[in-house]
């Protein structure tokens, strides 16, 4: 524990020009940040302090190699006010794992989850309480230091900002598989939260929503037989009453809600399946009726279900979603777990 985190208040506070009952996701930002730096080969001490621009040199590495990483994670008010965390160890551990394959040094535990707790507690005013709504937390740490040398910098920044948010996707959502470009290859970065692989989706995507998509099913990159994930999420498709997800991969993000549907499923005996998907298997499977249900999966996006998706110049529809469909279903427990409404048999609740 750290027992003294520096807190540097904000003079002002924004909330009250925020309209908590109209959130669009990650638009406005809480008053505080967490920040850290790496300097002389070490973490200093984290501090909160008021959120604001950050100076940076122009070679700072960031803007050149992009060597940076981050995480998505959320806290959410139960009925009583109460703040409740979901499975943030998993972020801390997996933001360690991204920043290890991109030469960034690792952070302590302590730094992250005090650090965390810590800017909550200044502004926990700041998490919505509306049903739907929850406060996105974005850990991020980048390459501060400077320098034309492709190589790893010296100096660091951990920062923490927060956004008070609604829903992900504000409609439907309409997929395109894609058959030329890759979000990922073996032996590189898919599987780390590392920004670039971001950036590499953002063209792919504009094409597709060019012709009427919102996103991009990512299939594999030697093939593209395989279906891996969808848009900035993991996806699972139903085949009659089977949930399917790709394995995890160098390729593919090992994504908490993820394995946190794998979980729920298997603990309601829906019968679940890690393996490979192949493009051809869903076409069919839409063809002769047997696709039920296909939607994405993540921490921004919760459980988002797909209406339909292209292929090969051809549209595929999925069936209107009911209440009884596992995204509703799955989507209705993991939240219920989250906002303290049920138990959590699974110990992933954190206060
Ligand atoms: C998340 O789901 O939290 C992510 O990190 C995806 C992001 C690109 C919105």
């Amino acid at each position: 524990m750290i027992h003294d985190i520096e807190v540097l208040k904000a003079k002002t506070s924004k909330i009250s020009e925020i309209d908590f009952n109209n959130l669009k996701f990650g638009h406005v930002f809480s008053d505080h940040m967490l920040e850290c730096d790496f300097k002389n080969g070490e973490w200093e001490a984290p501090k909160v302090v008021p959120y604001q621009p950050i100076t940076l040199d122009p070679s700072a590495k960031i803007f050149h190699y992009g060597q940076s990483v981050f995480e998505g994670m959320k806290a959410y008010k139960d009925a009583d006010g109460k703040v409740w965390l979901f499975r943030p160890l998993d972020n801390f551990k997996r933001l360690n794992i991204s920043s290890k394959r991109l030469a960034i040094p690792e952070l302590p535990e302590n730094y992250f989850m005090d650090g965390l707790k810590a800017l909550l507690k200044v502004d926990e005013d700041w998490i919505p309480e509306k049903e739907g709504s929850s406060l996105y937390i974005r850990p991020f740490v980048f390459a501060s230091g400077n320098g034309f040398h492709a190589s790893p910098a010296d100096e660091y920044k951990f920062i923490i900002c927060t956004a008070p948010s609604g829903a992900y996707f504000s409609g439907e959502v309409k997929v395109l598989i894609e058959e030329k470009y890759s979000r990922s290859a073996n032996g590189g970065v898919g599987f780390a939260k590392a920004g670039g692989n971001y950036a590499g989706q953002f063209y792919p995507t504009q094409l597709a929503v060019e012709k009427g998509y919102q996103q991009v099913i990512w299939t594999d990159d030697t093939s593209h037989e395989y279906i891996e994930e969808a848009g900035a999420m993991n996806i699972f498709v139903r085949i009659d009453d089977t949930l399917v997800t790709a394995p995890t991969s160098d390729r593919i993000l090992d994504g908490i809600t993820r394995k946190s549907i794998i979980e729920l499923a298997k603990s309601e005996n829906i019968p679940v399946e890690v393996r490979k998907l192949s493009v051809k298997e869903v076409v069919e499977a839409a063809q002769n009726g047997s696709l039920k249900e296909m939607f994405g999966a993540g921490t921004a996006a919760v459980i988002s279900p797909i209406s339909g998706f292209g292929y090969k110049d051809n549209d595929y529809e999925l069936p209107k979603l009911t209440d009884d469909s596992y995204a509703s279903f799955l989507k209705k427990r993991i939240t219920d777990i989250q906002t303290n409404k049920v138990e959590d048999p699974f110990g992933w609740r954190m206060e």
